[in-house]
């Protein structure tokens, strides 16, 4: 196992203001564990089939998280997310199935660390799946490829320090057809709301047969709505559209009170399974009465 070294704390002044964003504060929080377990879904489709994929993650963060010490453990939202779900024995399938997974990067049992989307997609991978990762922020990339350094010799996974928007351009197709794009901004520029949805239009273009699952924050800002309906607008074939919320939106209008995930192309079977999951995990993450989930079809 690799723990993250902590990299310096890049100061808000010194940093340009679009990589102000550092994951390991929010790492293994409620928006961070319905993002993974519907990750595991859609992997869990793919590796069905005897046939190699792709996954690409346009947005992966640093890799491993501690939870304990240095930024997740100052708000310590991991608590409320993973946190949760640590010591049931309750747990249906696929929240099982990513509790375990979560663990193998704890084997002494604490909940002491968490793993990002690309570790957790690596570690469900077969030997002939590759992923490609895109990380911008300096620090983040140089955790990210001190986690997936073994890979990489490899050959993978392929990390680039490039903007994932406009970086996956050059990723595809992917040469071996089937893939999953994983796109997780950290939605702290307005522009990142535009830039999901231009980069699906031309990502269609490029691959019209490849899964995309889109994360998004719900906030009470103008900007997620037209992202929601931007999204089911979209020229997908099928798309599901999944929401959880876990609390009610603040008076004063700030604060993530739940998430979405839009998934392009999704398996036939992912409704009927996150259907099967949610209830349990809405009750679990709920922090008050406005807990809820939806599931939309197109
Ligand atoms: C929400 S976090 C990703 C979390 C990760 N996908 C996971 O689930 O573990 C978003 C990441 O995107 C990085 N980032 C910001 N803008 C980017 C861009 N244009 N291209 C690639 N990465 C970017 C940030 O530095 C941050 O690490």
């Amino acid at each position: 196992m690799q723990w993250i070294a902590f990299a310096t704390v890049r100061s808000a002044e010194n940093a340009p203001e679009m990589l102000s964003y550092r994951h390991a504060f929010h790492a293994g929080n409620h928006a961070d564990v319905f993002k993974h377990v519907t990750q595991l879904a859609l992997l869990d489709y793919l590796n069905q089939k005897d046939k190699n994929y792709y996954y690409i993650d346009t947005h992966a963060g640093a890799g491993l998280y501690a939870l304990t010490k240095g930024y997740a453990a100052k708000n310590t939202e991991y608590e409320s997310g993973i946190g949760k779900l640590w010591q049931r024995h309750d747990l249906p399938e696929i929240l099982a199935r990513y509790v375990a997974l979560v663990k193998t990067f704890n084997p002494g049992g604490a909940l002491c660390c968490y793993p990002g989307s690309p570790l957790l997609a690596q570690r469900v991978m077969r030997a002939g799946d590759k992923s490609r990762l895109f990380e911008l922020h300096p620090a983040d990339y140089d955790l990210l490829t001190e986690c997936c350094a073994d890979k990489i010799k490899n050959k993978q996974v392929y990390v680039q320090k490039a903007d994932g928007f406009t970086g996956i351009k050059a990723a595809l197709p992917p040469p071996l057809r089937r893939g999953l794009v994983l796109v997780d901004p950290a939605y702290e520029v307005k522009s990142d709301y535009i830039s999901v949805i231009r980069m699906l239009r031309e990502g269609l273009l490029r691959f019209a047969t490849g899964i995309y699952a889109v994360w998004y924050p719900l906030l009470s800002r103008p900007e997620v709505s037209v992202l929601a309906e931007k999204l089911e607008k979209l020229p997908f074939k099928t798309w599901l559209h999944v929401t959880l919320i876990v609390q009610k939106p603040a008076a004063n209008g700030f604060g993530m009170f739940g998430s979405a995930m839009f998934i392009g192309n999704p398996p036939w079977t992912l409704a009927e399974t996150l259907g099967r999951e949610l209830p349990y995990l809405t009750e679990r993450l709920r922090q008050d009465d406005a807990a809820c989930f939806s599931v939309k079809t197109s």
